[in-house]
């Protein structure tokens, strides 16, 4: 049987990894500024992460959710404590469209309304209501079209102002666009948001699925501006590449037996390698070393000349040429073996490390920018 052909291949067979690194079958070493697009939050095959998630598959490694699971209770205190929503509560499921899907019905369930505002150049994953409110025709297929989502400028608060009415059921905003080239939403536009949800009787959706569990310096991206959401979507980095995601939802959301559900969200290996996620991510402070590195980062690149722009927060950074940067990628890998990330914007290269990056790989890294794009 052939796998359906759907993926652009590097010509490369990672087979092992190790914190920022990845080896491949002839034991070449990559420096890897993607993190398998931004999932490795604290590096390859941390020795606490392997071991929590080892010990657990030994003791248990599934149940379905018709059975008391302790571990599911342990990582929702975990994280309600350490992301400044100790009130929220989680719904626990599987990949960040999955979460998205989530938190879509359940703003609908809530007020009963079904208008969703999304913006240009939004990424939300690829389930049907997900896709709807991508800011993507060329991956739709007819059926996700549903005629509800109302996508607006990115960042243009008179448009948001015109365009918000009763009839908005939710709004659904990425804390820092990654699919689209690494943009950030003005704190002064997230505030509107917040405002005019309110007025209105609309859910905010924060979609953290890229931007948070710490990559942007602040555990979620939008924390930046002072707001708080309604529902938060997480993924990627929440299990480190062990497929789990989640909905963080407000208090004033009303559970009701049977109203959401999942067989495989919230397994014991899945919880048990979100709770060592957030026991490195605390233990090794690496929100600061994302805030730290992440601000020297931009700051160097941003003193290079023959680039027009450099976007970012912490460890979520879009460097965009004058021109494409295929080839520029290409070089970086070929060079000096360090992988990094494309976007929608064929102009904009991304850099999604994993969290634990040193100083030193940073330097490295410079260093061999200016020499391929010099060269
Ligand atoms: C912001 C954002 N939302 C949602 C998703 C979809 O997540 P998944 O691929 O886990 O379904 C992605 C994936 O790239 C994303 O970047």
């Amino acid at each position: 049987m052939n796998l359906f052909d759907v993926y652009l291949l590097l010509n490369i067979t990672p087979v092992r990894g190790e914190g920022i690194f990845l080896f491949d079958e002839q034991g070449n070493r990559y420096m890897d500024l993607y993190g398998g697009h931004a999932v490795i939050s604290v590096g390859h095959s941390h020795p606490h992460y392997v071991k929590t998630i080892s010990r657990q598959l030994e003791q248990l490694g599934f149940y379905s959710n018709s059975v008391k699971i302790p571990i599911q209770n342990e990582l929702a205190d975990k994280l309600g404590a350490v992301c400044g929503y100790p009130d929220y509560s989680l719904f626990l499921c599987n990949s960040g469209a999955e979460a998205n899907e989530n938190a879509l019905k359940l703003a609908s369930f809530k007020n009963g309304k079904k208008k969703i505002i999304a913006f240009s150049k939004s990424f939300h994953g690829r389930t049907s209501l997900a896709l709807a409110a991508t800011d993507d025709k060329s991956i739709q297929a007819k059926i996700n079209a549903n005629g509800n989502i109302l996508f607006l400028p990115f960042n243009d608060a008179e448009a948001l102002q015109n365009a918000f009415n009763d009839e908005i059921c939710a709004v659904i905003i990425e804390g820092i666009q990654g699919v689209g080239g690494v943009n950030i939403p003005d704190s002064s536009f997230l505030k509107l948001l917040r405002e005019l949800c309110d007025k209105h009787n609309a859910s905010l959706i924060l979609d953290e699925i890229q931007s948070g569990y710490g990559r942007s310096g602040y555990f979620f991206a939008h924390q930046y501006a002072g707001i708080q959401a309604d529902l938060i979507t997480v993924a990627k980095g929440m299990g480190n590449g062990f497929p789990i995601g989640a909905v963080l939802i407000s208090p004033e959301f009303e559970a009701k037996f049977g109203l959401l559900g999942t067989t495989f969200g919230g397994n014991y290996l899945a919880c048990a390698a979100a709770i060592s996620v957030l026991d490195i991510i605390q233990q090794e402070n690496l929100i600061e070393n994302a805030r730290n590195i992440g601000t020297y980062m931009i700051e160097q690149l941003k003193g290079f000349k023959q680039l027009k722009e450099v976007r970012g927060m912490g460890l979520m950074i879009g460097i965009e040429m004058h021109e494409p940067i295929a080839a520029l990628r290409n070089k970086l890998i070929q060079e000096h073996n360090v992988f990094t990330g494309t976007s929608s914007n064929k102009n904009t290269i991304r850099i999604l490390p994993p969290l634990c990056i040193s100083k030193a790989d940073t330097d490295y890294f410079l260093e061999a920018f200016s020499s391929s794009i010099n060269n």
